[in-house]
């Protein structure tokens, strides 16, 4: 598959996943493309960690209300730092957003399916800070994003996309000529 490709067939997954097990080659290919994007000043901000154990998954599971990505044999969670690129300006939500898209291109050229989920861990009930608990993850991390993998049962639900000529424009704003 071409990154054109890629990039054309990938779409929020959320529906139900094969029981099937991903490689872990698979896994550090996926990871490999995230650690693979740019970086503000090449601050490097973003980490993450692939969840294969089905313990450690059902401990996860156990703390996302409402569930998602319950099915998903797999699981890539995105950490940040947020070091400062050059005086004040810190690029770590530019980091990992790069570091997400690689690795959700990644993931439909390797077969799989998978969804951002960052709003529904990051809102007032803080479910990023108890799967953090549940990683051992060190002070000075945030954990901002789960990325399920697996094979998918059925079918992503394709959302309306505005058109072309509503956002993207030759030489001037708004001009589709
Ligand atoms: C920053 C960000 C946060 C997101 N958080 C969630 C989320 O919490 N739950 C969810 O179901 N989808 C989430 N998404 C996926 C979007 O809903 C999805 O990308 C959008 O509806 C367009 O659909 P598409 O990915 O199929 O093109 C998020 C996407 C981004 C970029």
């Amino acid at each position: 598959m071409n990154v054109t490709d890629a990039i054309n067939r990938r779409h929020s997954y959320r529906g139900k996943y094969i029981q099937e097990p991903v490689p872990r080659e698979d896994l550090v290919t996926i990871m490999e493309a995230g650690l693979a994007a740019p970086s503000g000043c090449n601050k490097q901000t973003t980490s993450m960690i692939s969840v294969d154990d089905p313990e450690v998954l059902a401990k996860i599971r156990a703390v996302i209300d409402p569930p998602v990505a319950e099915t998903a044999p797999a699981m890539i969670c995105v950490l940040t730092q947020r070091i400062c690129a050059y005086r004040d300006k810190c690029y770590a939500v530019q980091d990992y957003s790069a570091a997400l898209e690689n690795m959700l291109l990644t993931i439909v050229d390797l077969g799989y399916q998978s969804c951002w989920f960052e709003g529904h861990i990051t809102d007032e009930d803080r479910i990023c800070d108890r799967i953090a608990e549940i990683l051992d993850v060190p002070e000075g991390y945030d954990l901002v994003c789960i990325l399920p993998v697996g094979k998918a049962a059925g079918e992503p639900v394709l959302p309306k996309k505005k058109e072309f000529t509503e956002r993207a424009w030759f030489n001037r704003f708004g001009n589709n000529g």
